[in-house]
């Protein structure tokens, strides 16, 4: 039988769309003992995790907490719960991620309407509220910062909007929470969600969601309780079961709550790895964090230009995060990656759909979002274009970083 080697990762540099290299401490908070799930010291540690993701989300919402899998889990579990078979779903859709919030509210059943931009834009305002008016939705669902494209729809007053409309909001957050300002309470949104692996820094496996008491009580309108765990304190709802069980948020809910009913084993170590990354983020400061990602956007941008290169898309709304560099022509994408791969060891990300071939993404989040590892990434980059015969001013892309991450 072969047995294989022990495990010996190359030491990557992961400068893509995410994930990133993890925080040290999360990796080492990772490596703790387990615990029984209804230990007081475990659930104890689930009512911190709870407390910790709230300023980061910039909620009060009492349901603040974790749903264990990928960010896609969060979503699905939002979703879910929140929509049933034939409800009206207005999607803003301006990259990947609104197509998949699409697709995902198809498989439920909902009737989805969506109100797109083109990719490289975002949707305006004023589109999304003509829409709200024409389609008259139960839930309006929107992505955050769409990494597909690099563009971050402004979320300021979509809330507002939906209530007016009689809907309630669902928001993926998942590659800008901890890098960029998350609001939920202030943009008046009822259901955000997110996940490690991008500038929370760490890995991918929990999803961090937050629910809006007007949210909460859809959800629990629909609680089914399983059979072999029905408790006298805990009653159904009238409302269409939830379409899930592992992602139904009533049941997840009670599990969060001094309830403590018994629906799944929380992912422990993933547990730790979350209260670890908030941790760290509320150490940091939000505004500070806010501030080193975007100083990292604009020094990944500044080096690309200055190397000769297009950044793709609308400079005013940009994620900070990622930034999306048009592929010259006669250059090879995938042989550019590949080199910086061998040679450097830095992994920067290719692109889908219609910016597949298009466009390298440069992630710097969490972890990476730090200049040193800007600045070797565009010097290793400006190494690799030249090799790869496409001319480019020695030096001028760190250059042009380093006076730009120090611009702020
Ligand atoms: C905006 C956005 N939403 C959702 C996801 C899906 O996350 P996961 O792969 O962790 O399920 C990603 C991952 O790249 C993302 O960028």
């Amino acid at each position: 039988m072969t047995r294989f080697g022990d495990l010996d990762p190359p030491q990557r540099l992961l400068m893509g769309p995410g994930p990133v290299n993890a925080h040290p401490r999360v990796l080492r908070a990772m490596s703790a003992d387990l615990l029984g799930q209804f230990d007081p010291e475990m659930t104890a540690y689930m009512n911190e995790v709870m407390a910790l993701y709230r300023p980061i989300f910039g909620t009060e919402n009492r349901w603040t907490f974790l749903v264990n899998g990928t960010a896609r889990a969060g979503i699905e579990a939002a979703l879910v719960s929140l929509v049933a078979p034939g409800d009206r779903v207005l999607v803003l859709d301006f990259g990947r991620f609104g197509a998949l919030l699409k697709e995902i509210l198809e498989r439920i059943g909902a009737e989805v309407s969506s109100v797109d931009a083109p990719w490289g834009e975002v949707v305006p305002r004023e589109a999304v509220e003509a829409a709200v008016a024409r389609v008259r939705p139960k839930v309006v669902a929107t992505v955050h910062g769409d990494t597909s494209t690099t563009m971050a729809q402004p979320l300021e007053g979509l809330g507002r909007i939906c209530q007016e409309a009689g809907a309630l909001s669902y928001v993926d957050a998942t590659a800008t929470i901890g890098g960029m300002e998350i609001a939920a309470d202030r943009w008046g949104v009822d259901v955000v969600t997110g996940g490690l692996q991008k500038c929370l820094g760490g890995p991918s496996g929990s999803a961090p969601i937050t629910v809006s008491e007007a949210a909460a009580a859809r959800i629990f309108s629909r609680r089914h309780v399983e059979k072999g765990i029905r408790r006298d304190d805990i009653q159904d709802g009238t409302g269409l079961r939830i379409g899930a069980n592992y992602f139904d948020l009533a049941m997840v809910m009670d599990y969060w709550s001094e309830k403590r009913l018994n629906h799944h084993t929380e992912a422990t170590t993933m547990l730790y790895g979350a209260r670890e990354c908030a941790r760290v983020v509320l150490e940091e400061g939000l505004a500070a964090r806010a501030a080193r990602h975007a100083a990292a956007g604009r020094a990944v941008t500044a080096g690309a230009r200055a190397l000769g290169l297009t950044v793709f898309g609308d400079d005013r709304y940009r994620m900070s995060n990622v930034t999306a560099i048009v592929i010259p022509e006669g250059v090879d994408g995938e042989a550019v990656r590949r080199r910086m791969r061998e040679d450097f060891e830095i992994e920067i990300g290719t692109a889908f759909g219609p910016l597949a071939g298009r466009v390298w993404r440069i992630g710097a989040m969490g972890y990476n979002a730090r200049k040193h590892k800007v600045l070797i990434t565009l010097g290793a980059l400006e190494a690799v274009l030249r090799a790869e015969g496409f001319g480019t001013p020695a030096g001028a892309g760190v250059e042009a970083a380093l006076a730009a991450w120090n611009d702020g």
